[in-house]
Formats: C-alpha cells, sequence, structure tokens
C-alpha cells in the first residue's frame, strides 16, 4: 500500500513512537482516515485471536457505515455485518461501533474495557464520548486514533488534544501526537478534482478549513464572493438570456418583529439558479402571508414552499391553503456553504429590480467569531434564500456527513 508523505509521518509516528493518542487533523478528502484505518487494523491485528474490545465511535451508525465500514471492507476483502450489539469481528476480536453524538452517549462505552478505539470526525462526537472512550482504553498498549475537519478553535478537540501535541506521560511514553493534513497532501486525487474543490470551496472559512486545514473562527461578512458586478442581472437581461427554466420553488422565513420573507427561486437546466422575486415585509400576520404564496402559486405553479420550521401552525396553514408548504432543512453553517459555493461558482444569480431588502442583507449578514454562527441580524432575507436552495439542492450534494 503506497502512502502520501503526511500519511507515512503518521505510520511513522504510529509505529515508533506509538503515542496512546493519535490525530490526523485537517482538510476534506485529505487521507487522514484512510491512514489511521490502516494503522487502526494493524494495531487490532497485534492483538490476534484475543477476543478482547475494541471501539468505533463515529456521529451515527449511517456515518459510521459510510466513512468508516466501507473502507475498512475495501481494505479487508470482506463483508462487515454488525451482529446484535453492534459490533463486528476483526482479526478474532471484536470491534464495537458506537454512536457518540449526544451527551448521554458515554453510557454506552461505561464499564468496557478496550485495548483501542478509533474516533472517526472527533468534533461530531460529545466531548464526554470522547473523554469516556479514551479513559476505557485501558488495556496494555491501547491507542485512540482520531481524525477530524477543523471547526471553532475553542473546541475541546483542539483545546485537549491537538494543543497537546508532544505531550508525555509519567512512564515516558508519548501521550498525543498531532498532525495537520491540508488538501493537497493528498496526491492520490486526480488533480482536475482538486482544482474544481478549490474553485467552487467560498472564500474565507471555508476555505481556510476546507482547504487548508486551519482551525480557524469564521469572520466578517458571510458571503465573501457575493460581487454586485457579477450576481445582479436586471429583468431585462434576464429576458434577453432566454434561460430554460426547468423548475421553480419557494423559501419562507417567519417574521413579525423582525421581517417575514418568501423568496422564489428558478432553476434552470444549465445549473444556474435565479433569485426571481423577494417579498419581506414585518408587522404582517399570517393572512397576509398566505396572499402572497397564494400569487407565488399562480405565477408559478403548484411549486414547494420550503418553510422555518419554527413555527409549525403557520406550516400546517400553508398546507390548508393548498399550498406545497415542506420543512426545510435548517442546518446553519452547511447551508451557508452552499449558498455559499453557489456565489463562489456564479451559479446564482439575482434579478436585481425584484430585491430590496437583499441588497442590505448581503453586506450586513455577519459571523459572530465567539460562536461561530451567524449573527442574527439581517438574515431575514437571506434566510428564506438559504432554506429553498439547501432543501432543494440536498439530492445533489456531494458526500453526506450527517
Ligand atoms: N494512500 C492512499 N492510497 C490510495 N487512496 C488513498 C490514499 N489516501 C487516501 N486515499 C483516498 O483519498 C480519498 C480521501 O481520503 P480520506 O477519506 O482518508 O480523506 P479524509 O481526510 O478522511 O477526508 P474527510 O475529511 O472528507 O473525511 C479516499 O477516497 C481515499 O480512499
Ligand atoms: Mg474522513
Amino acid at each position: 500500500m503506497e502512502l502520501n508523505k503526511k500519511q507515512k509521518e503518521v505510520w511513522d509516528s504510529f509505529i515508533k513512537e506509538q503515542p496512546k493518542i493519535l490525530i490526523c487533523s485537517g482538510a476534506k478528502r485529505a487521507g487522514k482516515t484512510f491512514v489511521l484505518l490502516l494503522a487502526f487494523l494493524a494495531h487490532v491485528s497485534k492483538y490476534q485471536n484475543m477476543g478482547l474490545n475494541f471501539v468505533i465511535g463515529g456521529a451515527n451508525l449511517g456515518t459510521i457505515r459510510r466513512n468508516v465500514l466501507n473502507d475498512l471492507e475495501q481494505i479487508l476483502g470482506k463483508e462487515l455485518k454488525l451482529n446484535k450489539s453492534s459490533a463486528v469481528e476483526i482479526f478474532g476480536n471484536q470491534v464495537y461501533c458506537f454512536d457518540g453524538a449526544n451527551a448521554n452517549s458515554w453510557k454506552k462505552a461505561r464499564g468496557f474495557t478496550s485495548a483501542g478505539a478509533f474516533l472517526n470526525e472527533a468534533t461530531a462526537l460529545h466531548d464526554s464520548f470522547v473523554k469516556e472512550v479514551i479513559s476505557r482504553c485501558s488495556y496494555k498498549g491501547a491507542v485512540v486514533m482520531m481524525d477530524t475537519n477543523p471547526e471553532n478553535p475553542m473546541h475541546t478537540v483542539k483545546t485537549d488534544y491537538i494543543d497537546k501535541d508532544g505531550q508525555k506521560l509519567k512512564s515516558g511514553r508519548l501521550n498525543i501526537r498531532s498532525f495537520h493534513f491540508s488538501l493537497f497532501d493528498n496526491n492520490f486525487l486526480d488533480p482536475e478534482y482538486v482544482e474544481s474543490i478549490v474553485a467552487s470551496t467560498p472564500s474565507g472559512m471555508f476555505t481556510d478549513r476546507d482547504i487548508h486545514g486551519y482551525w480557524v473562527a469564521p469572520e466578517g461578512v458571510i458571503y465573501k464572493d457575493f460581487n454586485k458586478d457579477i450576481h445582479y442581472i436586471s429583468s431585462e437581461e434576464l429576458e434577453n438570456r432566454r434561460v430554460n427554466f426547468k423548475k421553480y420553488f419557494a423559501g419562507v422565513d417567519w417574521g413579525y418583529d423582525h421581517p417575514g420573507s418568501i423568496v422564489v427561486i428558478g432553476q434552470d437546466d444549465q445549473g444556474y439558479f435565479y433569485l426571481l422575486e423577494e417579498h419581506c415585509k414585518r408587522h404582517e400576520e399570517i393572512d397576509y402571508w398566505v396572499k402572497v404564496a397564494k400569487g407565488v402559486k399562480e405565477r408559478y405553479g403548484n411549486i414547494n414552499f420550503y418553510c422555518d420550521s419554527a413555527r409549525p401552525e403557520h406550516v400546517v396553514r400553508f398546507r390548508r391553503e393548498k399550498l406545497r408548504a415542506i420543512n426545510a432543512d435548517k442546518a446553519v453553517v452547511s447551508g451557508i456553504e452552499e449558498v455559499a459555493r453557489l456565489f463562489k461558482q456564479e451559479q446564482l444569480l439575482v434579478v436585481e429590480d425584484k430585491v430590496d431588502r437583499f441588497k442590505k442583507e448581503i453586506f450586513m449578514y455577519v459571523w459572530n467569531q465567539k460562536t461561530g454562527e451567524p449573527v442574527k441580524e439581517w438574515d431575514d432575507v437571506l434566510d428564506s434564500i438559504r432554506y429553498a436552495l439547501y432543501t432543494n439542492n440536498k439530492p445533489m450534494r456531494r458526500k453526506g456527513k450527517g
């Protein structure tokens, strides 16, 4: 098996330094999981037919299947089926698969003695679970391996482990070794693929984390790639383009004290999206929004309205009015990434004379550096756009991590 340079460093550390905790953090698709899985298998094989326990931790059993077991099957050349206690047998040992995302997940690992663990996407796991698994790895020579993409620099995976790279135990054994990966470390990827990922990753935090693998807090304006000279077109230009729309859909963000918003987006047969209408008003009751939505339905047909699920009574009211109201996928950061990617790729255009509030929000919508989330202001039209695009584009997305 050939390894790239960074992976070789990880492997050498595993063989020679034998750290108790071995971490690979960094860019997406960089080769972190791949090298740690090899090391994990090598580790389990040291205890061949000893009937010991090992742990694989992931956000849920679906992500463990997609990110870990499928690759292990490929390497081992055999099918891995979970038994009733969610374990697989590897080299005559039991490897337990635990979902570790929740506050009570740690209880699964309680009372367990493990000779090693592999924790996939460590920032998606609950801190108490990570700590419990580490303390359960008490068998002599046990190793804990973790891979993760970067997040906020205050995340415990960074502060408690990565920042303690080089820490030694009293015995002199190395406790923690951490490696940083950038996308360019993985020379097994097709250069054209790398080029297209770089070109489509939004500027700012997304590029710093996903491409370079840095643990940075987000800062400043959220949609950094928005450029009024590129992303606005006029109704007249749109007319002249003779766009062949294959689909329309709408996004709905309820509001009373804050403005409420309904937007209409058209998708053409070339993969472009056009923001066609914005309706944004404050201090309006649901009857008003029903009227707006019925007007949209008259102009565009019986289209989907992807709605903020925070007001279920409004969603129900829309449905009673024979509007196709669907609860939107509201994952904030991934939703923003989707919209930002479309701006970066110049695939989302805004009909300038059909929007008003958008023009302010696009420059006022900013990150809260402390929380790593957007400041909840100037987000009303942008939220409805995000609900619409993120939910509509769901089936097209590359690799699900949820
Ligand atoms: N040494 C290698 N030889 C062959 N293929 C490799 C090697 N290292 C990585 N790959 C392949 O590159 C791709 C990305 O690797 P991997 O899944 O390990 O990345 P990752 O850093 O875990 O990414 P993510 O953060 O997205 O989970 C995979 O398809 C993997 O099989
Ligand atoms: Mg991975």
